[in-house]
């Protein structure tokens, strides 16, 4: 039977897979920051050449606009086999405040069932279980055939893949797309995410006077930018934790009564959940969501980073003459990143006073992403999941973004079938990031099994 030689094969080689794990997470390819530029090449030939040791064929490394695209195919051993692209990304997020670390974020630490570095569940460990299963199966036999698509520039929202995608149709052509950088909803749940939400990423300059004031012989004349920021930013939200952009829900698709319920029968009880992993003394939010609806189908508005003034040790009296924010939404069908852009302007227009002068930059923006779970893809997905965890998988919104989803969706008309092996507890964008070894897994097996059942 190929299916057992192929699982066979996944245990011979299981302490080499972890081993091939490790070595990729070594590279720094952080891709917000210039200076992992050379890390990120490294990391992008380290795919290439992995591609080229599992028997991949056309394996190039694609340079763009920013950072560069593996490719590299795989033919199935039979005639009519489907075809499965399967999309990766191998850049990560800063790994900052080192200090929080209990090993160096780039030297992969195994404690107890967990393999701790960053990218470890966010994704290289999905990249490294997807290309691993595929090795697994093409040794003994591949079922379908298969196109890897793994990209250096998610975790910045993918500004230049979209145009790769519309350049390379034709490479890129398949019947459905294999998406692993979602996650679990607990080790003994697979789970098959069925949406993901969008994202409009903004920077807010806000300047005073033209340089830094003494507070004793200008404070109750001039007006402080960094007040002025916080006031504009505490007007973004109601008391009930609206948005109160102008036109902001306007497009907001409402959840229907079934699926309402259906979200509530989750195995998991939210409030508890997200108390224990945020170590927060309450929640917050809209009062007549609940916590999953919130974070898989509601938009949201963050401050994601503030700047200004004095802020060393000691204390100096000043007032600056410039203030910054980084504000994000997390957007839910049917908002436009670009009419959220416009909205924010609008609300800036209306309540920004003459005091000061500001300046808005538009940074990422993806649209958010709903896929069919009626699909043969999910199906199959589903008695692969079935098979290897002895129990259905769960079907969830995810309130994270995957750029990728929604420009296939738009430029290729192809659905991605989204899941992946990391555990809600493994710290992504977070210090000790981590990966459940025993997930990890049993997720290529279900990546084999996935194969064999499409
Ligand atoms: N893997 C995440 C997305 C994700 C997070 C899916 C949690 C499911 C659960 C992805 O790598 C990511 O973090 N994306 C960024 C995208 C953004 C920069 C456009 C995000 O969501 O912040
Ligand atoms: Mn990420």
């Amino acid at each position: 039977m190929p299916l057992s030689q192929a699982l066979a094969y996944l245990k011979d080689n299981s302490d080499r897979f972890l081993a091939e794990l490790e070595a990729f997470l070594r590279i720094p390819s952080v891709s917000t920051t210039a200076e992992h530029k050379d890390d990120i090449a490294r990391a992008a030939n380290w795919v290439a050449d992995n591609l080229r040791a599992i028997g991949a064929r056309k394996v190039a490394v694609y340079p763009t606009a920013g950072h560069p695209v593996v490719y590299g195919e795989l033919p199935a051993t039979r005639e009519n086999a489907p075809t499965v692209l399967v999309y990766g990304h191998y850049d990560v997020q800063p790994a900052e405040p080192l200090e929080l670390w209990e090993n160096p974020p780039f030297e992969p630490t195994v404690r107890g069932e967990r393999l701790y570095a960053r990218g470890a569940t966010d994704m290289k460990g999905q990249v490294m279980a997807s290309l691993k299963a595929v090795e697994a199966a093409a040794h003994a036999g591949l079922p379908v055939n298969v196109k890897f698509v793994i990209e250096g520039e998610e975790e910045i929202g993918s500004p230049d893949l979209a145009g790769f995608i519309a350049e390379h149709k034709d490479l890129l052509a398949a019947d459905v797309c294999l998406n692993p950088d979602s996650g679990m909803l607990g080790a003994d749940w697979p789970t098959i995410t069925y949406a993901l939400r969008g994202l409009a990423y903004f920077e807010l300059r806000v300047y005073g006077p033209e340089h830094d004031l003494h507070s004793g012989i200008y404070g109750g004349v001039v007006h402080n930018p960094a007040q002025a920021l916080a006031e504009l930013i505490a007007g973004m939200h109601d008391e009930n934790g609206r948005i109160t952009l102008p036109g902001f829900y306007d497009r907001v698709r409402p959840l229907s009564d079934e699926e309402r319920k259906a979200l509530a029968k989750l195995p998991f009880d939210p409030t508890a959940f997200y108390l224990k992993q945020t170590g927060v003394p309450q929640l917050w939010g809209e009062p007549e969501y609940t916590p999953i609806e919130r974070t898989g189908a509601r938009p949201t508005l963050e401050i994601n980073g503030l700047y200004s003034g004095f802020i060393e040790e000691g204390a100096k009296t000043v007032i600056p003459s410039y203030a910054m924010a980084k504000i994000s939404c997390r957007l839910v069908p049917d908002q436009d990143p670009d009419e959220v852009a416009g909205q924010l302007k609008a609300y800036l227009k209306a309540h920004a006073p003459a005091t000061i002068r500001w300046e808005l930059d538009v940074m990422a923006g993806a649209p958010a992403s709903v896929t069919d779970i009626h699909t043969p893809a999910v199906k199959a997905l589903a008695k692969a999941m079935e098979d290897t965890w002895g129990t259905q998988p769960f079907y969830r919104r995810e309130g994270g973004s995957i750029p990728v989803v929604g420009q296939m969706q738009q430029i290729l008309g192809l659905d991605s079938v989204l899941t992946g092996f990391g555990l809600p507890d493994g710290n992504l964008h977070a210090p000790n990031e981590n990966l459940h070894l025993p997930t990890w897994r049993k997720g290529m097996e279900a990546l084999v099994r996935f194969f064999f059942a499409l």
